[in-house]
């Protein structure tokens, strides 16, 4: 079968697998307040592309993982993500009126609303992944636990979140900018590929391959988004485009304009790749997902 049809069919049949775990995480009960949880469905439920967890399974396809092991991270990781794109479309933060095709989170609920949304996806991400018992070994969870929360604490998104605020008043390098991405946007999707290798405990050579080739497309899916951002179709995005100009937020195609960008974005990949050499045949699924990262249009 020709690689990007088996990326295609790969991703379906993923995204429907953590949509339906999804799903089930966040059934009604007694005590849970209707309006909250129907907010938290609202923004998880919502179509979008399930990157992290469909990198999370592959990496763990990859090492000869259960998907069943692989079904909380993927789960906590999208949880944690929904949760920062709501907060993220908030009034204090980006103002934001469209994600995901659909009036952001704080829009079609209220305020407070949307920010409790995101403080329970949160917990609920640490809750899930803290209690699944797919015959993981208590180390293992440990290790994931602590991976995910320094990815979405001030070492990851939500330190990568205020760095960004703050680059609003002020025009960063280069450098500075890509401390900003990888932290903000990097930090979860690197999190999405080791969580699935703390499953496998893989040799140092092969977690090194995984690491570097998360780092590189972490860091180049953000560069996409600011591309995106100005020459995307909001019917593919799903998005506002021209939000980041509107912000005066400090992007890539700000600094490098968008060749430079688009460039950036072709050398990532290409480091992607070989990153993944160590992984010969296995890596071939992560080597197509990464393609996809950098020519993305939605
Ligand atoms: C958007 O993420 C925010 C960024 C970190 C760039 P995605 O582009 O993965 O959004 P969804 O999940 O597909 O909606
Ligand atoms: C957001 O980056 C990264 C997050 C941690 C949510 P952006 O602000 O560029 O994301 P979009 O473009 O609104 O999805
Ligand atoms: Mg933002
Ligand atoms: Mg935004
Ligand atoms: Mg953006």
């Amino acid at each position: 079968m020709p690689e990007t049809q088996d990326i295609l069919d790969t991703t379906v049949v993923l995204r429907e697998r953590v949509e339906s775990a999804l799903s089930a995480a966040l059934a009604a009960g007694p005590h849970r307040p209707a309006r909250l949880l129907e907010a938290m469905r609202y923004s998880v439920l919502a179509p979008g592309k399930r990157l992290r967890p469909v990198l999370c399974y592959l990496a763990g396809e990859a090492l000869g993982v259960p998907l069943e092991r692989l079904d909380a991270p993927a789960c906590a990781v999208e949880m944690i993500h929904a949760y920062s794109l709501i907060h993220d479309d908030l009034p204090s933060m980006d103002d934001d009126d469209l994600r995901r095709g659909r009036p952001t989170c704080h829009r079609a609920f209220d305020e407070a609303t949307a920010i409790l949304a995101g403080d329970t996806l949160q917990a609920m991400a640490f809750e899930l992944l803290a209690s699944d018992t797919a015959g993981v070994a208590p180390a293992a969870r440990l290790a994931q636990l602590r991976r995910l929360a320094a990815a979405s604490g001030i070492d990851g998104m939500a330190g990568g979140q205020a760095m960004d605020l703050e680059a609003e008043t002020r025009e960063l390098s280069l450098e500075a900018l890509e401390t900003v991405h990888r932290h903000k946007t990097g930090a979860l999707i690197e999190a999405s590929v080791l969580m699935a290798a703390d499953l496998a405990t893989p040799a140092e050579a092969i977690s090194a391959a995984l690491a570097r080739y998360a780092g590189c497309i972490g860091l180049a899916f953000q560069v996409r988004d600011d591309i995106l951002d100005v020459e995307g179709d909001e019917a593919a995005t799903g998005k506002r485009s021209g939000a980041d100009a509107r912000l005066n937020k400090s992007t890539y195609p700000a600094l490098l304009g968008l060749e430079g960008a688009k460039r950036q974005a072709a050398h990532l990949l290409a480091e992607a790749e070989t990153a993944l050499e160590p992984l010969g045949v296995a890596g071939a699924r992560l080597r197509a997902l990464a393609r996809f990262v950098i020519e993305r249009r939605h």
